[in-house]
């Protein structure tokens, strides 16, 4: 097996970043296709704790190759952060694609008015994301290749913000600030800027291997998730192709990362939702509160109908089972398997979010486990592999990097492969 992608099947927040991290022992690079500082991994070795934004979570491991994909939007300031957080010799291993587009200070302002007006608001990560995208797809924005340019930053970037700010109705304080954080990056980072897609396929070429990271999750893509309440990239399998320049079809395995229940930070309909007590225990007890905001996390049960929807989206090869632990100790776990729309039984989700909001989840009591291995969880897991169709090959069981389970495609005779 050569590459790899992981990708989440809720709303984020699965952790695909300690599967990542779990799986990068044994590639060459990293690989962001989406998002920009919306995303938060965090990642303990031993009991340090790592909190990266943009860059893949690989970059703990020695030797391995960042690579921040054209499809990403970068916020400066936030990633000058990160880096500075890491070895000097971590940083010669990141590159960032010139195609990036870059997060800058009109864009927070921006999303903070239409938050702030919105009759429903969708309840963001106010880092300027949907702003930055807009202008991306707007043709305005301004790409990381840019900033290398000689004289762009010095001499043209000014009046391109200025533009911006006039247009968009918020204060030309942002351009100046935007030049400032512009020239920072340029000269902390342009090394770095590079055509990575070029990168991705030289690699490719060479026998190199890829590991390919979303961001969020699929039930937050633009096009197939619970839109509006979105946020405004492809976080799906589907996004690797316009977000790193590098043909999905080399990729030989794609793990969809669920968690044993389900999480959703922000707005927008959640079939399988719990509220009250037994919610603020299962919070509690998993920690469920955002990496970037720091907002509590609403909680549900683990959704059959929308992992077999996201599953069928991304192509899943296999599943990474996470945060099993948190639900130890149960006789019975709950689980959805179907919605009832008024008298309709639905096996697969509704289109409209007033459906979404409406559906009565059907809940089943699965096999619980009183310890997070593989033999004490064998029930469960059978019950998911047969409902989906589709095996678990990474179960984790606990924070750290070495409480993991690996199953086949990944362990060869003891070692991941
Ligand atoms: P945005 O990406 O900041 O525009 O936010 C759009 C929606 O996506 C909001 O509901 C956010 O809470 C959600 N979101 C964005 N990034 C993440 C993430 O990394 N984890 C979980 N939710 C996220």
């Amino acid at each position: 097996m050569q590459h790899i992608c992981v990708v989440g099947l809720n709303w984020g927040d699965e952790g695909k970043g300690k599967i990542v991290d779990v799986l990068a022992s044994d590639v060459d690079a990293v690989v962001r296709y989406q998002g920009g500082a919306n995303a938060g991994h965090t990642v303990y070795i031993g009991d340090v704790r790592h909190v990266l934004h943009h860059i893949p979570t690989g970059i703990l491991h020695g030797g391995i190759q960042a690579i921040l994909g054209n499809g990403m939007v970068i916020e400066p300031a936030k990633l000058i952060e990160e880096v500075e957080s890491l070895s000097e010799e971590a940083l010669s291993r990141i590159w960032i694609s010139d195609r990036a587009h870059v997060v800058l200070p009109h864009h927070g302002a921006v999303e903070r008015i239409l938050e702030e007006q919105a009759s429903r608001p969708i309840g963001t990560t106010l880092r300027g994301i949907g702003p930055a995208y807009q202008d991306k797809f707007g043709r305005s924005g301004v790409r990381m290749g840019d900033l290398v340019q000689p004289g762009f930053v010095d001499d043209v970037l000014e009046a391109r913000l200025l533009e911006r700010c006039r247009v968009l109705g918020v204060s030309e304080q942002c351009a100046t600030e935007g030049v400032q954080i512009c020239t920072q990056l340029r000269d902390r980072l342009g090394s770095q800027v590079i055509d990575t897609c070029h990168l991705l396929n030289e690699m490719h070429a060479t026998g190199k291997k890829l590991l390919f990271e979303g961001a969020q999750g699929c039930m937050l893509d633009i096009d197939f998730g619970t839109y509006p309440f979105v946020t405004s990239s492809s976080p799906s399998f589907l996004g690797v192709g316009t977000g790193s320049g590098f043909s999905p079809r080399k990729i030989d395995h794609v793990v969809g990362v669920t968690k044993a229940y389900c999480t959703r930070v922000g707005e927008g309909p959640f079939p399988s939702e719990i509220t009250g007590e037994a919610a603020d225990a299962l919070r509690e007890a998993g920690g469920e509160f955002g990496t970037t905001t720091g907002r509590p996390r609403r909680v549900g049960w683990l959704d059959i109908p929308m992992l077999c929807y996201c599953a069928a989206l991304n192509d899943i090869d296999s599943f990474a089972l996470t945060k099993a632990d948190v639900l130890t100790g149960r006789d019975t776990v709950p689980v959805v398997t179907g919605y009832r729309l008024g008298e309709e039984l639905l096996e697969s989700l509704p289109f409209s979010v007033a459906d979404m909001e409406a559906v009565e989840p059907v809940v089943e009591q699965w096999p619980g486990w009183n310890q997070v291995d593989e033999r004490a969880m064998q029930p469960f897991i059978e019950r998911l592999e047969a409902a989906t169709g589709i095996p678990v090959s990474i179960l984790s069981t606990g924070k750290r990097r070495d409480e993991v389970c690996i199953f086949s495609p990944f362990q060869v005779e003891g070692e991941v492969a």
